[in-house]
C-alpha cells in the first residue's frame, strides 16, 4: 500500500526520496510524488503510474536543490490514480506540503467545514483536508499546527509534513499506520517501511500510535499527543542491502523461492536444542496451560492459509480444538474468546489493518496472544503478548513465499512444543517430530530439485481460463495457497476444492481441457484422492498430480505428475507448496505478468 520517505540534512533531498520510494515500489501504489523545501516555498512534483515517470519528469530529482523533502507512493483508496489525487498535497496559501497513508474518516465533515472557511479542494483525496488544517491552525509553530490538525483527525494515519517557514524541518505523525524514524548522522529520516531506509541507516525509532516526531538535520524529538517530549527505544535493524536486493534473480519472487531452505533453516534451527523445542519467547505458564480450552488463530489471506495448516496439526498433536477465522470477519462477528483462550495471529508484515483489528478484539476479551510475525517491531509484534518471529529476511515479492513456508514451520514448532507441555506426547515422539522438522529446509531444497520440468509444465497450461486445486486434509489446506498463488500473479481464475466437496458442486465446472492439480501427499487417503482424479477425468479433464517422491501409482491416474520428498506427512505442507508456488511463477511468467507488483494488489495492506 501507501509508501512514506522523508529527509532532512545536508544533501540535495530528491535523489534520496526518489531512491526511497523506489525501494517501496513493492507495496503496490499507482503514483507518486515528491515536495522539497526550497528558496522559502514549496517545489512539488507527481504523477500518475509508476516512480519513473516521476523520476523523467524531475531529472532523477536533480531539478529539485531543497535538502529537507516528503515523498509518497500512493495505492488509490479516495479518488482515482491521477497526478491530481497523487500525494503530497500542498495547503492553499502554498506555505504547507503533507503526505498521509490510512484513511481519515471524518474527511468529509472536514471538508466541509474548511469549505465553509473558503478554502478550495483541489483533488477528491481524504488527505487534503489534513494539509489545510495545518494552515488554518498555523500561527507560526508548526507544532502546535500539528498538534492541533491530528487532534481533529479520526481514522489511521502515517504523516509526513513540511513547512515552507522551517526549510529543515520535518514531522510527522502515526496512528494505526506505521511510521519509522531512521537515526544518520548530520541527517535524519523517515519512511513506512524500513527497506527504504536500510541504505542509509540501521537505528531506527518505531513510532507509536498517538506519537509526533519532529526531524532537523542535527537531532529527532518525540513527543506524545500532548506535546511533551518523549524518550523513545533506538532498535538496530538487522537486514542488509542485499538482502531486498534481486542478487542477480529475473524477480523477487523466484530469488525468495529458491532462499527457502536458508530461510527455513533460520526459522527452525535456533529453536531446537538436544531434540526439543526450546521456545524462549513463549511466556505462558503450565497454569495458564493448564487452563487452555482453546485455540483461535486469525490472519488474512496466504497468513491465514497458514493457519490453515496450523490448524491440523495443532489440533492433531495437542488434542485442543482450534479454530480458523479470516480476520475481517472475525472483528465483526462477536467471536467467542475469553481468557481460556490462546489467540494465535499470524502476519508477515505485521501491519495488515485487519489483523491488528482482530488481535486488539481478542485482548480485550482476555485472550492470551501470540503473533507470529516477520518483521521486528512491526505492530503486531509489538502488540501481541508474545512474538515468535519467522526469520525470513525481508520479502520483496507481493506474492508472499519464504513468508509463508516460514510461518507453517512456526506452527509446526508451536504445535510440538505445546504438544509436550501440555503432556500429549512423550519425549521420544518430540524428538522423532523434531528430527522431521529438522529436515524441512533440505526438503524444500529437495522439492526445487526434483522438479527440471516445472517450467515446460507451465508452458503446457499456461492458457487454461480457469484451473482447480483439489486435495484432502492437510493437501486441501497446501491447495488453499496454491490457488491464491496462482491467481495473484497470473491472473488466471482458480479454485481450491476439498477433493470430497467437488461433487456437491464444483464438478459442474469441469469440461475437457479444463487443469485440475491434484494434490495427494496424504498417503492414507491416497485412494480417496485418486477417485475423485478419475471423476474429473471422466469428464475430459487434464489432471496434474502431486505426490510423494516415488509414488508410482500417481501416474496411473494423472496426466503428469509433479514430486515432492518424502516425509512426516503432518509436515509435508511445507514442501509441497513449493513446486506449487513454482507452478505459478512459471505460469505468469509464460503469460508476461508483473510477476513481483501484480495488478491491484498491495504488499502490506494497511487499510480495512
Ligand atoms: C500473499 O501472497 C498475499 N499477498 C496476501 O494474501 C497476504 O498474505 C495477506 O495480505 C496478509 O499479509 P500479512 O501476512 O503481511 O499480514
Amino acid at each position: 500500500m501507501c509508501g512514506i520517505v522523508g529527509y532532512t540534512g545536508p544533501h540535495q533531498a530528491a535523489p534520496i526520496l526518489l531512491e526511497g520510494l523506489k525501494k517501496l515500489e513493492y507495496r503496490g501504489y499507482d503514483s507518486a510524488g515528491v515536495a522539497v523545501n526550497e528558496s522559502g516555498g514549496i517545489h512539488m512534483e507527481k504523477s500518475a503510474g509508476m516512480i519513473r515517470n516521476l523520476c523523467k519528469k524531475t531529472a532523477d530529482g536533480a531539478v529539485f536543490h531543497g535538502c529537507a523533502g516528503i515523498g509518497h507512493t500512493r495505492w488509490a483508496t479516495h479518488g482515482a490514480p491521477t497526478d491530481e489525487n497523487a500525494h503530497p498535497h500542498v495547503s492553499n496559501d502554498g506555505r504547507f506540503a503533507v503526505i498521509h497513508n490510512g484513511i481519515i474518516e471524518n474527511y468529509l465533515p472536514l471538508r466541509e467545514e474548511l469549505q465553509a472557511r473558503g478554502f478550495v479542494f483541489k483533488s477528491e483525496t481524504d488527505t487534503e483536508v489534513i494539509v489545510n488544517l495545518l494552515e488554518l491552525y498555523y500561527d507560526g509553530d508548526f507544532k502546535q499546527a500539528v498538534l492541533k490538525t491530528i487532534s481533529r483527525l479520526e481514522g489511521s494515519y502515517a504523516i509526513g509534513a513540511i513547512c515552507a517557514d522551517q526549510p529543515d524541518r520535518v514531522f510527522a505523525a502515526r496512528q494505526f499506520s506505521p511510521l519509522i524514524l531512521g537515526l544518520g548522522i548530520g541527517e535524519n529520516f523517515l519512511a513506512s517501511d524500513v527497506t527504504a531506509l536500510v541504505a542509509y541507516t540501521k537505528n531506527v525509532i518505531y513510532l507509536d500510535d498517538g506519537e509526533l516526531a519532529e526531524l532537523s538535520p542535527e537531532h529527532v524529538t518525540v513527543y506524545d499527543c500532548t506535546g511533551h517530549p518523549i524518550q523513545k527505544k533506538i532498535s538496530r535493524v538487522t537486514w542488509d542491502v542485499e538482502a531486498a536486493a534481486k542478487g542477480g534473480f529475473e524477480h523477487f519472487m523466484l530469488k525468495e523461492i529458491i532462499e527457502q531452505p536458508r530461510a527455513l533453516k533460520a526459522t527452525i534451527d535456533p529453536r531446537i536444542k538436544n531434540g526439543r523445542v526450546v521456545l524462549d519467547d513463549f511466556h505462558l505458564t503450565d497454569e495458564d496451560l493448564k487452563g487452555l480450552q482453546k485455540i483461535y488463530i486469525t490472519a488474512c489471506g496466504s497468513a491465514f492459509y497458514a493457519g490453515q495448516v496450523g490448524k491440523y496439526v495443532l489440533e492433531q498433536l495437542t488434542r485442543v480444538p482450534v479454530e480458523t477465522d479470516i480476520a475481517s470477519e472475525l472483528r465483526y462477528r462477536n467471536p467467542i474468546i475469553d481468557e481460556h483462550t490462546l489467540m494465535i495471529v499470524i502476519s508477515q508484515s505485521g501491519e495488515t489493518a485487519d489483523t491488528i483489528a482482530a488481535l486488539k478484539e481478542a485482548k480485550q476479551r482476555g485472550a492470551r496472544t501470540l503473533a507470529i510475525c516477520n518483521v521486528v517491531g512491526s505492530t503486531i509484534a509489538r502488540l501481541a503478548d508474545t512474538v515468535l518471529y519467522t526469520w525470513a529476511g525481508p520479502e520483496i515479492a507481493v506474492a508472499t513465499t519464504k513468508g509463508y513456508t516460514t510461518q507453517v514451520a512456526i506452527l509446526d514448532l508451536l504445535a510440538v512444543y505445546l504438544a509436550r507441555r501440555l503432556g500429549r506426547i512423550d519425549e521420544a515422539e518430540e524428538a522423532r517430530l523434531v528430527g522431521e522438522i529438522q529436515k524441512i529446509p533440505q526438503q524444500i531444497q529437495r522439492a526445487i530439485d526434483l522438479n527440471p520440468g516445472l517450467e515446460d509444465i507451465a508452458r503446457a497450461y499456461h492458457d487454461n481460463s480457469d484451473m482447480f486445486f483439489i486435495g484432502r486434509n492437510l493437501d486441501y489446506a497446501v491447495c488453499l495457497e496454491s490457488s491464491l498463488k496462482l491467481k495473484e500473479i497470473s491472473y488466471i481464475h482458480s479454485e481450491a476444492c476439498a477433493a470430497g466437496e467437488l461433487k456437491h458442486g464444483p464438478i459442474a465446472l469441469i469440461e475437457p481441457g479444463r487443469l485440475v492439480i491434484a494434490i495427494a501427499c496424504q498417503e492414507r487417503l491416497f485412494e480417496k484422492t485418486c477417485s475423485n482424479i478419475k471423476e474429473v477425468k471422466a469428464r475430459g479433464a487434464e489432471v496434474l498430480g502431486v505426490a510423494m517422491e516415488g509414488n508410482a501409482a500417481i501416474l496411473a491416474e494423472a496426466d503428469k505428475a509433479i514430486y515432492v520428498p518424502r516425509c512426516d506427512p503432518l509436515f509435508s505442507p511445507v514442501s509441497a507448496i513449493v513446486p506449487m508456488q513454482l507452478f505459478a511463477y512459471y505460469v505468469a511468467k509464460e503469460n508476461g505478468c508483473d510477476i513481483d507488483k501484480p495488478k491491484n494488489l498491495a504488499k502490506s495492506v494497511t487499510v480495512e
